[in-house]
């Protein structure tokens, strides 16, 4: 199987890199269609993937004051991709997110086939927009994850990024265990399943009490005080989506990943034998 990855050099194209090893690692434009082409020209691959896109940095604030960049990354590029896969029949995937939903749908989870009901940043809106438009086309597999992480001291990994805040948000979310994603994509990849799939780890944890289990397990000195949702506004420039989604579909499937907290403890756990 022939894998071409868009955005290759990103915290996601290099994990796809390390479960395709002879991938072509692509960083050509995707909002440029002559350079899309040449891509797939050029190397002819049998599944493409797109994990170019614009997060922002520091954060998804970025995105607010640089709009036309998010579009072009987030939706325009996605949207050549489709053009220029659909007229060679290559079979690709879509990197979403579950930033695009509020709550937890009554305890429920959000499901593969609920609207997007998130709409307080530019970010989550620009994901859901190009989201639901690739949802209703054939031969596209889309992946939603949700603030990943794993054992690593990357910048990318949700527990770094919690390390450098000092007040904490205390809101039950899906999360999304890095290993485990690739493993279930992979599986997915495989039998080129198409649609939307929701890959966050069962059950739910909030990011005060992530930090907690690092204080406990990685760092003793580490110290955080406790964010309301209502003092959020005073920290960030846009909204952030906390929510819960469902992982019945996959679950049906046969693919069952570790809880949120198993998932959770084994990666500070590694990041704890890491700094050793
Ligand atoms: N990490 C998360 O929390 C998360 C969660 C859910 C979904 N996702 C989605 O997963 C995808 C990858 O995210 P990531 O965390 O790996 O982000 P990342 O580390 O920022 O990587 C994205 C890569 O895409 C590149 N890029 C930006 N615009 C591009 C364009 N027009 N053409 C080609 N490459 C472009 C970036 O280059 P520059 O750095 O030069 O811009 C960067 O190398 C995104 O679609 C994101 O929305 C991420």
């Amino acid at each position: 199987m022939k894998v071409l990855i868009f955005g290759s050099k990103g915290y996601l194209g290099q994990n796809f890199l390390n479960l395709y090893p002879d991938a072509i690692a692509s960083s050509a434009d995707i909002s440029d269609p002559a350079l899309v082409r040449g891509e797939l020209e050029t190397h002819n691959p049998d599944v493409v993937i797109n994990a170019a896109g614009k997060t922002g940095r520091p954060n998804i604030d970025w995105c607010e004051e640089n709009k036309e960049e998010t579009i072009r990354a987030n939706v325009t590029g996605p949207l050549i991709i489709l053009d220029e896969c659909r007229k060679k029949k290559i079979y690709w995937v879509q990197l979403s997110s579950g930033c695009i939903y509020e709550g937890d749908k009554g305890g429920e989870g959000f499901t593969e086939k609920d609207k997007p009901n998130f709409t307080g940043s530019f970010y989550s809106r620009s994901k859901a927009m190009i989201d639901q438009l690739l949802a209703e086309v054939p031969n596209v597999l889309i992946l939603r994850l949700r603030m990943p992480f794993d054992g690593t001291d990357n910048p990318r990994s949700l527990i770094s990024k919690l390390k450098n805040y000092s007040r904490i948000l205390d809101v039950q979310n899906s999360i999304t265990c890095l290993s485990d994603f690739m493993e279930t994509a992979a599986k997915l990849i495989e039998a080129k399943e198409t649609g939307i799939y929701n890959i966050v780890n069962p059950g739910t944890m909030s990011p005060y009490e992530i930090m907690l289990q690092y204080k406990e397990i990685v760092d003793n000195s580490y110290e955080c005080t406790r964010l309301t949702l209502d003092d959020l506004p005073d920290v960030v420039k846009a909204g952030r989506s906390n929510c819960v989604l469902s992982t019945n579909k996959i679950k049906n499937m046969g693919i069952q990943l570790p809880s949120v907290q198993e998932a959770i403890n084994g990666s500070l756990k590694e990041l704890a034998e890491n700094q050793n």
